[in-house]
């Protein structure tokens, strides 16, 4: 049995940038729905009582689909915290994006862009590289860099439901705004590992 990671945070923590009642749909009919549907479909197949990793890596749709989405939405959560200006992230992961050739800035615009541009519904990410480089990818539904080899370090979830409530059209203000919320800390802290 699979069960819903607790929200590291109130639902209204991430106001303004993320509203309450986006929070509250994303987490509990959403994250919670993934949840749902992966305990209906497991029993009586060979995945009962395997990981989520375990399952992301070896399954097929539609249990593919509901394991990795809540995986990858438990991620989009554990990066977020309440807003917070000048949110720069320092040490390691700056001397690797420094590596890229990107400033700060052109680093999060390429992020941006790429969030902007994912056609698909879908997510953003910053990864790192067996070799210890970054790039960043883009995945549509339940994609995800588990099953690339690659490191997640960062996500942005550019599907409708994910900002539309507020944002509706304005992906790029979303995709923008989220950045204050983005807890620099921990993307650190992944990077190192
Ligand atoms: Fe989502």
């Amino acid at each position: 049995m699979i069960t819903l990671p607790q929200l590291p945070f109130a639902t209204n923590a991430l106001e303004p940038i993320i509203d309450t009642q986006t929070v509250e749909l994303h987490y509990g009919k959403h994250h919670q729905g993934y949840v749902n549907k992966l305990n209906e479909l497991v029993p009586g197949t060979p995945f009962e009582g395997k990981s989520l990793e375990e399952i992301i890596t070896s399954s097929e749709w539609p249990i593919f689909n509901n394991a990795a989405q809540i995986r990858n939405h438990t991620f989009y959560r554990n990066e977020l915290q309440s807003p917070t200006e000048n949110n720069i992230p320092q040490g390691a992961l700056l001397d690797a994006i420094a590596a890229k050739r990107w400033s700060f800035e052109t680093f999060q615009q390429a992020v941006i862009a790429s969030a902007v541009g994912n056609f698909w519904s879908g997510r953003t990410w910053l990864v790192k590289n067996t070799d210890g480089s970054l790039d960043i990818l883009n995945t549509s539904n339940a994609g995800c860099p588990l099953t690339l080899n690659k490191k997640a370090l960062l996500t942005i979830d550019v599907r409708e439901h994910a900002y539309y409530l507020h944002y509706q059209n304005r992906r790029v203000e979303y995709a923008t705004n989220i950045w204050k919320c983005i807890n620099r800390v921990k993307v650190n802290e992944l990077f190192g590992q």
